[in-house]
């Protein structure tokens, strides 16, 4: 099974991944701002038949809020520009919005090689310093995922994150 980028015509296929195994949903154009925005940090896992089996959706997100979300945004920046992106790349870091493995496909370790180039890429192509997510208290698989497998430990719950009242596990990993 093959871990590659995922391409335009994969994120109808991610999408039917994703609620498949998770009750958090999206709507397809926030896959698509995904697929737009940060093409090189989404992943899938292919089968040699060409099916979708698994996927890791990511992203990038500033730390100072105010800064503009999309890199491309900060080249109209006027002299300080160079020390302002700079400044920046610093702050950025990359953020895993969903990740899942059809059932079938699951303890083959296809979600840790997912995690793993993700988050080379957040590394590479955005020079992210560290990486964040968020996992219900009560999945085990996840948890043991992120901190045995991928060293994420745990920043802070937050309560109530979920919309049925679960709380969250806020992680992070430096990169
Ligand atoms: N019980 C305990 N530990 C587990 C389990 C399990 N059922 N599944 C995985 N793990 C841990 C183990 O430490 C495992 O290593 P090991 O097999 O050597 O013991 C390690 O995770 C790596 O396992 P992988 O094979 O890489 O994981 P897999 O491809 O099976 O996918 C995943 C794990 C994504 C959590 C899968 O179970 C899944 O799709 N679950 C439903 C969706 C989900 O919960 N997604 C995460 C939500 S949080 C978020 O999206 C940010």
């Amino acid at each position: 099974i093959q871990i590659r980028q995922a391409r335009v015509d994969d994120y109808s296929y991610i999408q039917n991944c994703n609620l498949h195994n998770l009750p958090e949903n999206y709507q397809q154009k926030y896959f698509l701002y995904h697929a737009l925005s940060w093409p090189q940090l989404t992943h899938v896992a292919e089968t040699p038949a060409g099916e979708i089996v698994g996927y890791v959706l990511a992203k990038l997100e500033d730390e100072d809020k105010a800064a503009p979300k999309d890199p491309k945004a900060t080249t109209n920046l006027d002299s300080d520009s160079a020390a302002n992106s700079a400044e920046q790349d610093s702050l950025r870091h990359g953020h895993i919005t969903s990740i899942s493995v059809m059932r079938k496909y699951r303890r083959l370790g296809l979600a840790k090689r997912l995690m793993i180039q993700s988050q080379q890429a957040m590394k590479a192509v955005y020079k992210a310093h560290k990486v964040s997510l968020h996992v219900r208290v009560s999945n085990k698989a996840a948890i043991n995922l992120y901190t045995k497998k991928l060293s994420f430990t745990v920043d802070h719950t937050e309560e109530k994150y979920y919309a049925d009242g679960e709380d969250a596990f806020a992680m992070n990993l430096i990169l």
